[in-house]
């Protein structure tokens, strides 16, 4: 579309975005987020999600999650703090007041891995997308129960920056479309829908599409196959979840996300090829790429 001004990612304009570390930097400094993230069965998600923030520098991670896999969550992820909501297999509307004496103290929240959707999930998303100040990052079951009521989004209505991360699905859910018609204008559908909801839309895929709510779009062009593979989203949502606790704005932290999530994953190709690596490794290769960069 002649209308959009479109921009590939490359090493000079990401390394850019890269926050600076400060000799007296402490773990205050370096930012807390808050990951609400994980239910019976799916708790690999937090985990994983966890891992992502973690290799990305996050200051303090607070992990959210039901009770019933709080010992799991808690004992998978050794350095993250876990609050146990009310709840033993899923999250539901009893979460809100765990997540907002959180949130408080917090500089992002990014809600969805592993979540399920629980309709008794809805009217929490309505208080964290109304009440917080923060960046918001929306992204997997989060999408899911939101795109049961759209205009859930116009909640936000100017109050923080909010980041969707779809993958196709999860875009057509949203858009209630089918999968095809996603796949067969991604630019204009993210950037259009970016544009509608005030958000930055990370349409991912093998070329992801990280769509600015002015308008412009953005290409990412590491990665590879190899990331086709239950948890990498997670490991995204993560790191990105990291980038906005430690100060970078909205569109530059899903960027910067983005970017280095493929990296890592290119990284792991020279080794393995384009299959046969797994999620975890993905978020363990994040520190080197990003040191590559500096
Ligand atoms: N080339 C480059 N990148 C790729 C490729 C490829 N060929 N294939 C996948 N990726 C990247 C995507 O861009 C994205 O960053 O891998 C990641 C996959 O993320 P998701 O689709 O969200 O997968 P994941 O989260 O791991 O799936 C687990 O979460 O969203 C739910 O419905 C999903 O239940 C599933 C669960
Ligand atoms: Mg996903």
């Amino acid at each position: 579309d002649e209308g959009i001004s479109t921009f590939v990612l490359m090493d000079n304009n990401v390394r850019g975005i890269l926050p600076v570390r400060r000799l007296k930097g402490h773990k205050g400094t370096h930012g807390k987020g808050i990951l609400v993230a994980g239910s019976k069965g799916m708790s690999g998600a937090s985990v994983l999600a966890g891992r992502g923030a973690l290799r990305s520098g996050i200051g303090l991670l607070q992990i959210v999650c039901p009770q019933g896999i709080a010992k799991e969550v808690d004992a998978n992820v050794t350095e993250a703090t876990v609050w146990a909501a009310p709840g033993d297999e899923v999250l539901n509307e009893e979460a809100w007041p765990v997540i907002l004496r959180q949130a408080e103290k917090a500089q992002a929240l990014a809600v969805g891995p592993g979540l399920a959707q629980n309709i008794d999930f809805v009217p929490v998303l309505e208080e964290i997308l109304k009440n917080l100040s923060c960046p918001v990052l929306l992204d997997a079951d989060a999408l899911n129960l939101v795109a049961l009521e759209t205009s859930l989004l116009k909640l936000r209505n100017g109050r923080g920056p909010l980041i969707l991360t779809p993958h196709p699905g999860e875009m057509a859910r949203l858009c209630q479309c089918s999968v095809e018609e996603i796949e067969s204008n991604r630019l204009d559908i993210a950037v259009s829908k970016a544009v509608e909801w005030e958000a930055v839309v990370v349409l991912k895929g093998s070329v992801t599409i990280i769509a600015s709510p002015d308008g412009r779009a953005f290409f990412n062009p590491t990665g590879n196959p190899g990331l086709g593979t239950g948890g990498t989203g997670d490991v995204l949502t993560g790191s990105i979840l990291a980038w906005l606790a430690q100060g970078v704005q909205a569109l530059e932290a899903a960027c910067l996300g983005v970017y280095l999530h493929g990296k890592a994953a290119d990284e792991l190709a020279n080794e393995y090829g384009w299959s046969g690596f797994t999620a975890s490794e993905v978020a363990d290769q994040l520190p080197k790429v990003r040191r590559a960069l500096e």
